[in-house]
């Protein structure tokens, strides 16, 4: 029998660049959109050669940028030469994201018709002024007539994300977005806490004095609320930013905090297979280029994870999700006990109220473990 992995695709486009972003995406012409979609399609049957005989596919995850700036017919393109080159079992999740008004009923009903069955939008916040400071081209309005399409056409797994501690957003607004999305009855929710990155517009505001973040007082103070306000509507939090209401968990985010294998295709598209971590190039130009020439994905950054790398991995991503870390396992695979290797400071953390430790060997992160999570893997790593 074949075994399982996941597909992730990337779509480098927007049709602008919001002010807090630094994903790989640019804004490009059709032309240059459908160069890529070309490439990508080669790159998917070349892909194909080295793995469909081992792997099946169980989920699919369309991201960018903006999927859904695509002009019509190319997720459907994608989707079809996918379905020649591997084998997609019958109930894969297969997901794509979407941006409020760069969508249609025309394009949503292809979409599902090519078997997209799960959406994450970007709403971000309901204010329309914060939208307007984000450099987002939506409003809340495009966001509900969106999710009235996706709707229509019998999609009810949708997932939204939302930014926590943008300048000018004020704690209200961050509650009343969460409220909203549960009124609206959305069973999936990404609530990233707002990073501020180098190379974006913001970064410079916020360096020049232009735009004031928050304090981290008051971010952690909002973060928790909205924890509090979910979980109090049947949300659980199965992952440090991510919130379902039971059976709407992501099962493509689950692949990568439980380190199987994926494949990533297109231009800065990451892949984790067999222990390997590799990426592509993040030039869209020499993306294409490259398979167009070579008829070879441009792979850059080939890392065949060590040991103590695994480790480090294995118990970040486990403290992340709800799940924990299972000391067993993990003692299963690196044959080490890590309970009794790590004795001092696994005492240490619970003692503090970072950790969990139950008597499975089960270890988790609090939500006060989970504010400074990062840390904790440091200690437990060192
Ligand atoms: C890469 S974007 C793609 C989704 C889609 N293009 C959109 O904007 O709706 C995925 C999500 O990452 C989050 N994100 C992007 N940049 C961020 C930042 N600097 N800080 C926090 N969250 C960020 C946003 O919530 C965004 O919806
Ligand atoms: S947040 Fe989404 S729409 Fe905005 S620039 Fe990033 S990828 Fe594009």
């Amino acid at each position: 029998m074949k075994k399982t992995m996941s597909l992730y695709i990337h779509i480098p486009f927007c049709n602008s660049k919001c002010n807090y972003c630094n994903f790989i995406s640019i804004v490009s012409s059709e032309k240059e959109k459908l160069t890529y979609i070309e490439a990508l399609k080669k790159e998917i049957k070349i892909q194909a050669k080295a793995y469909s005989n081992i792997y099946s596919i169980r989920t699919i995850y369309i991201g960018g940028g903006t999927p859904s700036s695509l002009p019509l017919g190319s997720v459907k393109d994608l989707l079809q030469t996918v379905y020649k080159y591997f084998t997609v079992k019958n109930n894969a999740e297969i997901t794509m994201e979407l941006n409020p008004n760069t969508v249609s009923e025309e394009k949503i009903e292809e979409y599902v018709l090519s078997g997209v069955n799960r959406f994450s939008i970007g709403l971000q916040c309901i204010n329309n002024n914060i939208l307007e400071k984000m450099g987002r081209t939506h409003t809340l309005e495009d966001f509900e007539e969106t999710l009235k399409m996706i709707r229509n056409q019998g999609i009810s797994n949708i997932s939204t994300d939302v930014i926590v501690g943008y300048p000018g957003q004020t704690e209200q607004d961050v509650l009343d977005s969460v409220k909203y999305l549960i009124k609206q009855k959305i069973p999936h929710i990404s609530s990233y806490m707002l990073s501020v990155e180098n190379g974006t517009k913001l970064k410079k505001m916020v360096d020049k004095g232009l735009a004031f973040l928050p304090s981290e007082e008051k971010v952690i103070h909002m973060y928790q609320n909205i924890v509090n306000t979910l979980s109090r509507s049947g949300y659980v939090r199965y992952e440090i930013s991510n919130f379902a209401k039971p059976g709407f968990t992501s099962k493509h985010n689950l692949v990568y905090w439980k380190r199987e294998d994926y494949l990533g295709l297109g231009a800065a598209a990451h892949s984790y297979v067999a222990g390997i971590r590799f990426s592509n190039t993040e030039n869209i130009k020499t993306y294409v280029e490259c398979i167009e020439t070579t008829g070879k994905p441009p792979i850059c950054n080939v890392k065949k994870l060590t040991n103590e790398e695994k480790k480090e991995e294995f118990i970040m991503l486990a403290l992340r999700t709800c799940e924990g870390f299972d000391t067993n396992a993990y003692e299963k695979e690196f044959n080490e006990n890590f309970i009794a290797t790590h004795k001092t400071i696994l005492t240490n953390l619970t003692k503090l109220g970072f950790l969990t430790l139950d008597n499975d060997g089960i270890i988790k992160a609090t939500s006060k473990g989970y504010l400074v999570l990062n840390r904790i893997v440091l200690e437990l790593c060192s």
